[in-house]
């Protein structure tokens, strides 16, 4: 009896040393422990040689014993099933869980490329409020109340106050700058404008501008043909080709509409272009000597050009972009498409 409990207790010992790192180890365990020949069932067979008196001791120790080579070897299982799992969580040759990143809106991308433009040759920005009053809207540019011309920006008047409005154009920055009174004046105005307008793939009730204007002593139409075709070439390339037309607004003298070479069918004649080659992209010209004198400027001895035109329409013409409400639906899977152009 002696020797068996002996004997159990060297064995306790040897298992405790156990260390198991793989499959085929704990295997091996299995095998010289609890197997059909292992060393549990031969020393169960000691049962037979132990006294009576002894049997039920001796019958506890081995039964302690089953337990505990039993335990050991669960424990030994489990523990190699924890490493597998935490080493196929750490497999470093996966690929990373990408992480969703953010664009710039379209519009911001290319307002800010005008702006650059533009403020590469010597031009600041300058901005104001989106609620105007009359005076900077409309009668200071040369459009007094119930003036026609008016009726080219249908307004959002501000029911609380009807002197109150929308501005329909960034012009209104550009007299609030001449109003400073700080010459040479050269500014670009961005900013989002409003208009009472049915809302249409080609029409929203608000968009964005950015317009220009420059007072200098001798500042000529040579000089507005020049700065707009500079622009146009770094926007559009090099092979782009520019033209102008007559055309009229109350706060230029002369003024003209400018059109580029359209970028789809290079001027063969397409869709975009209505089969004409040309796409319409801002209006111009040379600010007219009214506008100057109700900003108490000396139009006698200044003289300024400005244009005017829309983010929106730039940016449909760069990127071929069909439907202006594209622009203010924020749709991820449109503005996603953006990822590339910064
Ligand atoms: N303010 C005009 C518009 O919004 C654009 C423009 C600006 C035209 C300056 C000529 C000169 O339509």
């Amino acid at each position: 009896m002696q020797e068996l409990l002996q004997k159990l207790s060297i064995y306790k010992q040897e298992i405790d040393a156990e260390t198991i790192t793989s499959k085929e180890a704990l295997e091996h365990f299995r095998i010289k422990y609890l197997g059909t020949k292992g060393l549990l069932k031969n020393i169960m067979g000691e049962m037979k040689s132990v006294a009576p008196e002894n049997k039920k001791a001796a019958g506890q120790a081995l039964n302690e014993f089953k337990m505990f080579v039993e335990h050991k070897y669960e424990g030994f299982k489990n523990g190699l099933h924890k490493n597998e799992e935490t080493a196929s969580a750490l497999d470093l040759s996966l690929p990373g869980t990408p992480l969703p990143q953010g664009t710039r809106h379209p519009i911001s991308i290319v307002q800010n490329k005008i702006l650059s433009i533009f403020q590469r040759l010597g031009f600041a920005i300058a901005e104001g409020p989106e609620i105007e009053d009359d005076w900077h809207n409309f009668s200071a540019l040369n459009m007094p109340q119930n003036h026609p011309a008016r009726d080219m920006q249908d307004t959002f008047y501000i029911n609380e106050n009807p002197a109150w409005l929308l501005r329909t154009h960034t012009s209104s920055v550009q007299i609030r700058e001449m109003e400073k009174g700080n010459f040479p004046l050269r500014i670009i105005c961005p900013g989002r404008v409003y208009r009472n307008e049915t809302i249409s793939a080609r029409a929203h009730c608000f968009f964005n501008q950015v317009e220009g204007l420059y007072i200098a002593e001798n500042v000529s139409f040579a000089d507005l043909k020049q700065t707009l075709y500079f622009f146009v070439q770094e926007m559009f390339g090099k092979e782009i080709k520019i033209r102008f037309r007559p055309s009229y607004f109350p706060f230029t003298e002369p003024s003209a509409e400018m059109d580029i070479s359209c970028l789809i069918c290079k001027g063969a004649g397409c869709n975009v272009c209505k089969k004409t080659g040309w796409v319409e992209i801002l209006g111009c010209g040379m600010v007219n000597p009214n506008v100057l004198e109700n900003c108490n400027i000396d139009s006698n001895r200044y003289t300024g050009f400005a244009f005017g035109m829309g983010i929106e329409r730039i940016t449909m013409l760069k990127y071929q972009v069909k439907d202006l409400r594209l622009f203010s639906e924020n749709d991820v899977r449109f503005l996603d498409q953006f990822l590339s152009a910064v």
